[in-house]
């Protein structure tokens, strides 16, 4: 396992590369890849890089406060791990390590519905709270019985990711045979030398059993959904605004509505009553072309104005782009690729070195910003391009 402490690791970069020495091209792409041209996937993190602090110097902060409340669970920072599919690809038992790691450094965990592993395994895992997120693959019923599952295993929200009527066209996971080497056969064997190019993963991922099925998605009457790649499992989840009545009668509890990206979808969602909104394009992979997360979230947090609690992700790689966030209006934010690159790189010490660089990037940025504590951070803080407001501007001079 390679050492992750500093120098070696210093920042999420760096867990990136070690991420791609141990994982099979295949793997690490399916972390690391976006959609189409990949550009709203690069936009993600540069909109962090167009935003501008203003510090207020001259201000001594001996302790800032990092501590906040999400959907009224205490976090230790405003900072969660997204659902992040097939993490048991990139580590044994991924998602139960990476469960433990979020609950060890007092924060939430997402699982998702294309896990590997139980969702009572993951729950049984972390010290923390736990949110599921859900897919429709399977069909409704399956859907049902995992939300009854949920319930049951103890996770506080319920997260349904709207943005996934297909998949997006994952580029580099067609050309790495992510399909083909999932549906075995001999149409398998050509994509097969990147394996034996990562002999320790290799070694690992059998010992952990191989390829397995989906144990979270389990149509009733039939065994687990047998494992695909994702986009063939998110051709059958397409999600609609009629689903959340039945959604929310069988769960009965909060719902985080992950994947808004304009206005009118954010009002759809309070009115199918969300708990919360994640702005979200998830994380690049589905529409290319979309707005990076940072320059839609002030017409999210607009429109919301308080009635839910709005959370953002995509392209955070650093504290301070958690601040900015935080900045513009979003209560915390979720990490994926960040915690997902330390998992791929070296398990649990992995995470946890992610989620302590971020945290560590918080209290300095913090300091130097000259702010207490996450939850005076506001718009005085930041500075962003006259033109991120360009089109409410125009929308309002033509409909004047
Ligand atoms: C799964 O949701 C993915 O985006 O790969």
């Amino acid at each position: 396992v390679p050492r992750v402490a500093a120098p070696h690791v210093v920042n999420i970069a760096d867990l990136r590369v070690l991420a791609r020495r141990r994982l099979p091209r295949a793997v690490f792409d399916y972390i690391d890849g976006g959609a189409d041209g990949e550009s709203t996937l690069r936009e993600n993190s540069r909109a962090f890089e167009s935003a501008l602090f203003r510090p207020r110097c001259a201000v001594a902060i001996p302790q800032v406060a990092l501590e906040t409340t999400v959907l009224g669970t205490p976090v230790s920072m405003p900072i969660l791990l997204a659902p992040v599919g097939s993490c048991r690809m990139f580590w044994p038992r991924g998602d139960e390590v990476a469960a433990r790691e979020a609950g060890i450094a007092g924060t939430i965990h997402t699982l998702s519905t294309l896990s590997g592993c139980r969702l009572e395994d993951v729950r049984a895992a972390t010290s923390g709270a736990s949110w599921y997120q859900l897919y429709l693959v399977g069909g409704r019923d399956a859907a049902r019985a995992a939300i009854a599952r949920a319930k049951t295993a103890g996770y506080s929200a319920l997260v349904v990711t709207i943005d996934t009527p297909v998949a997006g066209l994952r580029e580099r996971d067609i050309r790495n045979g992510t399909k083909e080497l999932l549906a075995g056969g001999p149409a398998m064997l050509r994509y097969l030398p990147q394996f034996f190019a990562r002999p320790r993963w290799l070694v690992d991922f059998l010992r952990d059993g191989g390829l397995m099925a989906f144990p979270n998605v389990v149509p009733p009457g039939q065994g687990p959904f047998p494992y695909t790649d994702v986009a063939c499992a998110l051709e059958q989840t397409a999600v609609t605004w009629d689903d959340f009545r039945w959604i929310r009668e069988v769960w009965g509890g909060p719902i985080v509505v992950k994947g808004v990206h304009i206005a009118d979808d954010a009002r759809r969602a309070l009115d199918e009553g969300a708990a919360a909104i994640v702005v979200s394009n998830h994380g690049a992979r589905q529409l290319d072309g979309v707005a990076p997360t940072l320059r839609a979230l002030p017409e999210i947090v607009a429109t919301v104005n308080g009635r839910a609690e709005v959370l953002l992700d995509g392209g955070i790689r650093r504290g301070a782009d958690v601040v900015k966030a935080l900045c513009l209006g979003a209560r915390a934010v979720l990490v994926g690729r960040a915690y997902a690159y330390g998992l791929g790189a070296a398990g649990g010490p992995g995470v946890a070195r992610a989620i302590e660089i971020l945290r560590s990037d918080l209290i300095r940025t913090l300091k130097l910003l000259g702010c207490p504590s996450v939850r005076d951070l506001d718009g005085s803080y930041i500075d962003v391009p006259q033109e991120w407001s360009r089109r409410q501007n125009n929308l309002s001079n033509m409909l004047a």
